[in-house]
């Protein structure tokens, strides 16, 4: 993905591109929620593209020579919100990059806003969204997911201490988020304590009354 060289995007005052041609389907919950999860079951049968904000955050955070590895690093280390301009100009690159490679206009965006200034800030000067994915799940089910994960993913925040401060910040800065979408009609709630298929069944068929379908793919048999 293309690092940041810029940090001009967030300072448009109209969007870079219009809701008929992009797609964006923003994908929250708490950590842990499964949103990652789901975000690769619904790429390999919509075709979507998944942007995840964390990984393209960590991916600047460890690119060498990067001005802002070591502001990124403190904040997910502390669950805190990196500043928006950075992770807004972050995934406008990355929307550009693959509309230009794979001529992809379809995106899942996960855990992203996580703050209501990235919200309003994406909507007036990137794209507005389409509607909100939102995981819910209680915090035991989240810190159970997280710890076990916490084993093998190797990330600084994946510890009993930063899950703490990620549920905190959660609750205070991100949930204000959903609820400003939810007034406006434009969030799809799903329950995300069952297992991986049993939510993702859910997930297709909500998403289906908003207009979303599958790709179908048609095998044209070739005549002899
Ligand atoms: O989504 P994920 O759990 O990978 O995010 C990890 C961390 O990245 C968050 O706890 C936060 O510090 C940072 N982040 C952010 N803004 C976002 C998404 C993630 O600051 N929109
Ligand atoms: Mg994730």
């Amino acid at each position: 993905m293309p690092a940041i060289d810029h940090l001009g995007a967030t300072t448009r005052s109209s969007p870079l591109w219009s809701a008929d041609k992009v797609t964006v389907i923003f994908v929250l919950g708490g950590p842990g929620a499964g949103k990652g999860t789901q975000c690769a079951k619904l790429v390999a049968d919509y075709g979507f593209k998944h942007l995840s904000a964390g990984d393209l955050l960590r991916e600047e955070q460890d690119r060498p020579g990067s001005e802002f590895g070591e502001m990124i690093k403190t904040y997910i280390k502390e669950g805190t919100i990196v500043p928006m301009e950075v992770t807004v100009q972050l995934l406008e690159n990355a929307m550009k990059a693959t509309m230009e490679q794979d001529n992809k206009h379809m995106f899942l965006i996960d855990g992203f806003p996580r703050k209501l200034d990235q919200a309003h800030a994406f909507e007036r000067s990137v794209v507005p969204s389409k509607f909100t994915l939102f995981f819910d799940c209680p915090e035991d089910v989240m810190q159970e997911r997280l710890l076990n994960r916490g084993k093998t993913s190797g990330r600084a925040d994946d510890n009993a201490e930063s899950i703490k401060k990620r549920f905190k910040t959660f609750v205070e800065t991100s949930m204000p988020v959903v609820n400003e979408f939810e007034a406006q009609g434009k969030v799809v709630k799903v329950t995300a304590t069952k297992s991986p298929d049993e939510v993702y069944n859910d997930v297709k068929a909500k998403i289906k009354e908003r207009g979303v379908e599958p790709i179908k793919i048609t095998f044209v048999q070739m005549q002899e």
